[in-house]
């Protein structure tokens, strides 16, 4: 029988809530002694069986290997930057620099300091949207970065630099069929990112609908599931019961001490009721998820958002609706009522900012009291 995720997700949250079992009595839950929860409490049947505990499997990607397979999604114009994607790394995950919308220099310097301060993995993700893709591609190679994650459009080109400068490209895709294309081509890993995701949306279906149509058919590579994971309890259901080889997150690091966005930024996301996260059309002609704001409010009313002369030229399709690296600058440097603050749909149920040390404690301890290797 497949672990009950649901219901070990709520025992571990209600735990520290009800504040009434000994510490021992709790971990012996956590660690899955056996041992049945007082009646009067309301659970009188519950059980937890004592189970050998299964550690989570390294993620390999090319020569890499990643001691927790967990990828910090990235997160463009300056949301993390190397300050997060070094704690990550040195947590054992793969640390991302978001690489989209800011100057190539500025870029390179960032992956400098990154790799100067940690043996851990650094990647950085590039949209392919981006006007200088390329430019960015070629100076984060020549800065030293580990790996090159891409996303929001598709490049051959991009396979073949990797094979030529030897660095593994990891694409995000948001089909079965650019999947399979992704690998035909020569993906090291590949990235679904689920409707729940925040930024850029590829897709309207849920991760636990995607996924498996994505699973069936790649074979060859790492496939990583993306899209509306907050804690443990749902790694574990995606890597055991869906068959992924690991994860990415990015809300999650978003309300973390290291995540260099202003506190107006992660404020919003404390906020954040369930309602409040929506989908807005963003300039690049694709949907985008982010926490609505009184620059949304806006947009809704219909009322003029149009910059009068593009400054940035960051994007090879515009609308010109408004300006997506103006607004997302603002929020990042705390002028949230007129900025766009991207989110994951689940943000709404994350409360508390936390350093990346303890995010990942977190996650590896609550993922490895359910994981149990099911779906492989
Ligand atoms: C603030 C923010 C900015 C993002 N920027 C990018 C980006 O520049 N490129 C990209 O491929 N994905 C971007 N994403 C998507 C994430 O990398 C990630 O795949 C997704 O948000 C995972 O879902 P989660 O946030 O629910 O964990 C962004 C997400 C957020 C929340």
């Amino acid at each position: 029988m497949p672990p009950d995720y649901g219901k070990m997700k709520k025992l571990h949250q209600w735990l520290p809530a009800e504040g009434c079992l000994t510490k021992n009595a709790q971990r012996s839950i956590i660690e899955r002694r056996f041992f049945t929860l007082p009646a009067q409490l309301g659970y009188p049947q519950l059980r937890v069986r004592k189970k050998e505990s299964m550690k989570l499997p390294e993620l390999t990607i090319g020569s890499f290997t990643a001691k927790i397979p967990l990828i910090q999604g990235g997160m463009s114009i300056r949301v993390s930057t190397s300050a997060l994607a070094v704690p990550v790394a040195e947590c054992g995950g793969i640390g991302t620099i978001g690489g989209s919308g800011i100057p190539v220099a500025e870029l390179q310097e960032d992956i400098r300091r990154a790799k100067e301060a940690t043996k851990g993995i650094i990647a950085v993700n590039i949209m392919y949207a981006m006007k200088n893709f390329y430019n960015l591609v070629i100076g984060s190679i020549e800065a030293g970065v580990d790996m090159i994650i891409t996303g929001a459009g598709f490049s051959r080109d991009i396979f073949r630099i990797g094979k030529e400068h030897k660095i593994p490209i990891i694409s995000i895709v948001s089909s079965a069929d650019f999947a399979t294309l992704a690998e035909k081509f020569g993906a090291a890993a590949i990235i679904v990112e689920a409707a729940e995701a925040g930024g850029h949306l590829g897709t309207d279906k849920p991760l636990r609908e995607i996924f498996p149509e994505v699973r069936k058919v790649v074979t060859k590579v790492p496939l990583i599931a993306a899209g509306g994971i907050t804690d443990g309890f749902d790694m574990a259901e995606i890597m055991d019961k869906y068959g992924a080889d690991g994860v990415q997150i990015a809300s999650r690091f978003v309300l973390s001490e290291e995540c260099s966005v202003s506190q107006e930024f992660k404020d919003v996301y404390l906020r954040a009721q369930k309602e409040d996260i929506i989908n807005v059309q963003s300039p690049v002609g694709m949907t985008g998820r982010a926490i609505r704001t009184p620059f949304i409010e806006r947009m809704e009313r219909g009322e003029d958002i149009a910059v009068k002369e593009c400054k940035y030229k960051c994007l090879k399709k515009c609308n010109y609706k408004y300006c997506i690296s103006e607004r997302l600058m603002a929020s990042c440097q705390g002028d949230v009522d007129n900025g766009l603050v991207f989110s994951g749909a689940n943000a709404y149920k994350m409360k508390e900012i936390l350093p990346v040390q303890e995010i990942f404690r977190q996650f590896v301890r609550d993922a490895e009291s359910v994981y149990k290797e099911e779906g492989k």
